[in-house]
């Protein structure tokens, strides 16, 4: 679905990002100048999800990027999705004695352990992107506003379909689909959405055919596509027999590609049958150029470039004794604490503003959506 030359391609996008291509995917040691004071030269732990979504590959190079640039060394791995394998990284590099941790977890809550053997060792962790749960040896937070996210996929949906400004009344049916359940940001980004979402269904002025409302009932684990086209193909075929779906709330690109593909083999996105609104979030180079081609309808862009600056100031200010700049210290309670954090703010984009956001931007070339 998501092929590494795609991911490559993406990463290759952003001058910046090319700088790093060298350390695409692997395993990077060296930094070019050396850190500030007590780290001088110290190593830092960087573990990933997954390289199965080019977003990761880039977020991992990013962060070498920031913390080279710092005088720092690296040491960035990918947990290919499997949460036993990520923790048993982590605890790898700890014994190899890297002196901070940036860890954007697959599993939110299988860190318990080997964030106690961190602690013990005295290195800091930063919780990257997604929120670490159960365990007060998580110092850091850096992410995006997830509830925002979630606010502007539901926002779009009604905009779109012409409920927000009363132009249309419906009803209109929508399927929802989240992200996965082990993944704290889920929540976050489906509430977001069903805050805007649910006044609508309350007035019945939105439909969910399928009656699967519940975030149990739509949640995608590892926020799998090919699951996602799945679940769209069952409901398609119980539920929307003579109905038609007027829109689909998805939260992640790479679901939205898969409910597309369910969507096509059921003729939609033809004259008599037009595709639904379809969501997304991160603006993946399949997804954008999906949009500029008429098919997802909007997705949303995190700038991660600047995630990693965030994450890589973090590291710095914690390990040179300073208190890192922190803009949250109420949303994210992790079942434990409330981990200080400092978000980003997410961009709704579609086909009318991406050339602005994405590419203006330097996010992607204009090539790149070719
Ligand atoms: C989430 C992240 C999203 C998306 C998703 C799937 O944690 O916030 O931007 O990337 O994972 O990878």
């Amino acid at each position: 679905m998501r092929t590494r030359r795609a991911a490559l391609t993406a990463i290759a996008a952003s001058a910046s990002l090319a700088l790093t291509l060298s350390a695409c995917g692997q395993s990077s040691e060296g930094g070019s100048e050396e850190g500030s004071g007590s780290t001088k030269g110290a190593t830092i732990g960087i573990s990933m999800p997954t390289k199965s979504s080019e977003r990761w590959i880039a977020d991992g190079n990013n962060v070498v990027k920031e913390l080279k640039a710092k005088g720092y060394k690296t040491k960035l791995i990918y947990g290919e999705d499997d949460p036993d394998q990520q923790v048993s990284q982590v605890e790898n590099m700890i014994t190899q004695g890297v002196k901070a941790l940036i860890i954007a977890a697959i599993d939110n809550k299988s860190m318990n352990n080997v964030l106690q053997q961190a602690k013990d060792a005295n290195i800091p962790v930063i919780s990257y992107d997604r929120l670490i749960l159960g365990t007060e040896n998580v110092d850091y937070y850096a992410s995006f506003d997830n509830e925002k996210v979630g606010e502007l996929q539901g926002n779009y949906i009604l905009e779109k379909l012409g409920l927000k400004d009363g132009s249309k009344k419906g009803p209109f049916n929508i399927e929802l689909f989240a992200g996965s359940n082990d993944d704290n940001n889920t929540r976050y980004f489906f509430g977001g959405a069903m805050k805007v979402l649910q006044p609508y269904i309350d007035k019945k002025q939105l439909v969910v055919k399928s009656g699967q409302t519940k975030l149990n009932q739509v949640t995608t684990l590892r926020w799998d596509g090919g699951q996602a086209q799945k679940r769209m193909d069952d409901i398609l075929t119980g539920t929307y027999k003579s109905a038609r779906v007027d829109a689909v709330l998805s939260p992640y690109d790479g679901i939205s590609i898969g409910i597309l593909s369910a969507l096509k083999s059921d003729d939609y996105g033809s004259k008599s049958k037009p595709l639904p609104v379809v969501t997304g979030q991160d603006a993946e180079v399949a997804s954008v150029k999906s949009i500029i081609a008429g098919q997802q309808t909007q997705t949303v862009f995190k700038d991660i470039r600047a995630l990693a600056k965030v994450a890589s100031n973090m590291v710095d200010a914690v390990l040179n004794d300073k208190k890192p700049e922190v803009n949250d210290t109420k949303t994210y309670d992790n079942g434990v604490k409330v981990v200080p954090a400092y978000l980003l703010q997410p961009v709704s984009v579609d086909k009318s503003n991406y050339e602005k956001e994405l590419v203006e931007s330097g996010f992607y070339t204009a090539g790149d959506l070719k």
